[in-house]
C-alpha cells in the first residue's frame, strides 16, 4: 500500500530515537520512498549513518552546508532549491516519532529554528505525531496545551504508551511500538468510504463451560472477524468488535467488547445493535452449551460407569435474533462455514435468517476457514447476485467484502 508513497520521518532526541530505526524499516519494506529529517540531539541517540543506509536517501540534519541542494532536474547552474522546502512540497505524509516535547512546542507555535522545525513549516501532507518522554514532562500543562493546538490544526496525535519508562520511572510517555505507528501511516493511504458508519462485529468462537476448568469450543482464531474489524477501521468506520476468546490482537482503533459465551456474545451484541449501521456476524458460536455449568471440576472417579454424558441445550441464535430485530436501515451479514452445498445453505440462511447477504466460507480444503492466514469464500446477497472470491489473504477478503457491502449501505 505504501509502493512509491514519500514519506518522511522526523526524529527528535529521546530515548526511543532507536525504535524510529525499526519504523523506518517497516515503511522501506512496504514500498516507501523514505527520508529522514532529525534534530542534532536525535544523533546523539542514533548515528546518521544508520538513517542514511537504511533510508537509501540523504538525512537532512542541518538547514545549511550540503541541504542547500541544487534541483535535481535543473540544467541551470543558478536554479538551486533548498532541500527542506523541496522535501516539504514532495511528501505524501510526514510522521515525527519520538517528538520531544520541544518539537512540539515549536510546531504548535510556529517556531522554525532548525532543519525539522523549519520543514516542517512547509509541510502540507498528513502529519502523525508520536509524542514520547517522561510522564511529568508529557502531562504538563504547557505540553498538553501545545498538543491541543496541533490536534485543532489538524495534526493526528498517536498517544504514548504507558509503562516504564528511560528515567526509571513508569507512567504515560513510551513511543508506541513501530507497528502501531506503521499501522496509522497505512491508515492515511486508506480511502475513507466507510466514514462515521457505525460497524458492529462479532469474531472467535464462543465457549460454553462444563465445569471451571472444561469448556465446549471450536476451531475459530478470530483471524476472519479481525481483518473486517481492521479492514472497516482503516476505512474510516467506527468499529465495535465483540470477540470470543483468542490469542491474537485486536488491531488498533476499535472498541473491543471481549466475551466467552454465547449467552454473553448474544448480550453484547444485542446492546449494541441499535447504534449500529452495518452488522457482520463472523463468530463460530457453539450451538449448543451444557444444560448446568457444574460448580466444581468433575473428577475421573465419579465416573463409575466408564462414560460420561452430558446434557446439552440449544443456544440462543444470536444472527437470527439480530435478523428479527434489525431496521430496514441497518445492513445485516452472516457467515457461514461449510464443507459441501455451499448454496443451497448459504442461501437458506439469508432466508431463514433474514440477512442482507451471508458469506460462504468453504472450510475442510487448504488454506480456507478456520485458524488460516488466507480464506475461500463466496458472497450471496438477498438480491440474488453472487460473488466468488478466489484463494485470498483474510485482509484482502475483509476489503473485497467491504467493497460489496460499501454501495449497498451508501446509495441513495
Ligand atoms: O476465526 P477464523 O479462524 O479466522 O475462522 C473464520 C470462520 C471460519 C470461523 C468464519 O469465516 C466463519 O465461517 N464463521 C461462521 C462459522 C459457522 O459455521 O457459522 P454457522 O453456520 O454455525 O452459523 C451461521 C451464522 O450464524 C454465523 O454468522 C454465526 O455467527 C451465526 N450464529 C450461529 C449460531 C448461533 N447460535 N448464533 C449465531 O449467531
Amino acid at each position: 500500500m505504501l509502493k512509491g508513497k514519500r514519506i518522511i520521518l522526523g526524529v527528535c532526541g529521546g530515548i526511543a530515537a532507536y525504535k524510529s530505526v525499526e519504523l523506518l524499516r517497516l515503511l522501506k519494506k512496504a514500498g516507501a520512498n523514505v527520508k529522514v529529517a532529525t534534530t542534532k540531539s536525535a544523533l546523539e541517540f542514533v548515528g546518521e549513518m544508520t538513517f542514511s543506509v537504511l533510508s537509501e536517501n540523504d538525512v537532512m540534519t542541518d538547514l545549511f552546508g550540503d541541504n542547500l541542494a541544487k534541483s535535481a532536474n535543473s540544467n541551470n547552474s543558478k536554479d538551486f532549491s533548498v532541500r527542506h522546502i523541496e522535501w516539504a512540497k514532495e511528501a505524501d505524509a510526514v510522521v515525527i516519532a519520538p517528538a520531544t516535547a520541544n518539537i512540539i512546542g515549536k510546531l504548535a507555535n510556529g517556531i522554525a529554528d532548525d532543519a525539522l522545525s523549519t520543514m516542517m513549516m512547509a509541510v502540507t501532507a498528513p502529519i502523525i505525531l508520536c509524542p514520547s518522554m517522561n510522564t511529568q514532562m508529557y502531562e504538563n500543562r504547557a505540553v498538553q496545551r501545545n498538543l491541543d493546538i496541533l490536534e485543532q490544526d489538524g495534526i493526528l496525535i498517536l498517544e504514548p504508551g504507558t509503562g516504564e519508562l528511560a528515567c526509571k520511572t513508569s507512567g504515560a510517555g513510551r513511543l508506541p511500538e513501530p507497528e502501531i505507528i506503521f499501522d496509522r501511516v497505512l491508515k492515511l493511504f486508506c480511502q475513507k468510504d466507510l466514514k462515521d458508519k457505525k460497524i458492529l462485529i462479532s469474531a472467535g468462537p464462543t465457549r460454553e463451560s462444563i465445569d471451571p476448568v472444561r469448556y465446549i469450543s471450536n476451531h475459530s482464531s478470530g483471524k476472519m472477524g479481525y481483518a473486517i474489524a481492521e479492514a472497516a477501521e482503516k476505512r474510516g468506520a467506527l468499529v465495535t468488535l465483540v470477540s470470543g476468546p483468542v490469542s491474537i490482537s485486536p488491531p488498533f482503533g476499535v472498541n473491543l467488547i471481549n466475551v466467552e459465551s454465547a449467552k454473553e456474545m448474544a448480550d453484547a451484541m444485542i446492546k449494541e445493535l441499535d447504534d449500529s449501521d452495518i452488522i457482520i456476524k463472523v463468530a463460530a458460536v457453539a450451538d449448543y452449551r451444557p444444560l448446568m455449568a457444574q460448580e466444581n471440576k468433575i473428577k475421573k472417579c465419579q465416573r463409575e460407569t466408564g462414560s460420561l454424558s452430558i446434557d446439552l441445550v440449544e443456544n440462543p441464535d444470536i444472527l437470527q435474533m439480530i435478523g428479527k430485530m434489525k431496521r430496514e436501515d441497518q445492513f445485516l451479514a452472516g457467515f457461514a462455514a461449510e464443507t459441501q452445498n455451499l448454496d443451497n445453505y448459504a442461501l437458506e440462511k439469508i432466508e431463514k435468517k433474514n440477512l442482507d447477504m451471508i458469506v460462504g466460507n468453504i472450510v475442510g480444503i487448504k488454506g480456507s476457514g478456520f485458524q488460516a492466514d488466507t480464506n475461500k469464500v463466496k458472497f450471496f446477497f438477498k438480491d440474488g447476485s453472487t460473488y466468488d472470491i478466489p484463494l485470498m489473504d483474510k485482509l484482502q477478503v475483509a476489503h473485497k467484502l467491504l467493497d460489496h457491502i460499501i454501495p449497498r449501505v451508501t446509495k441513495g
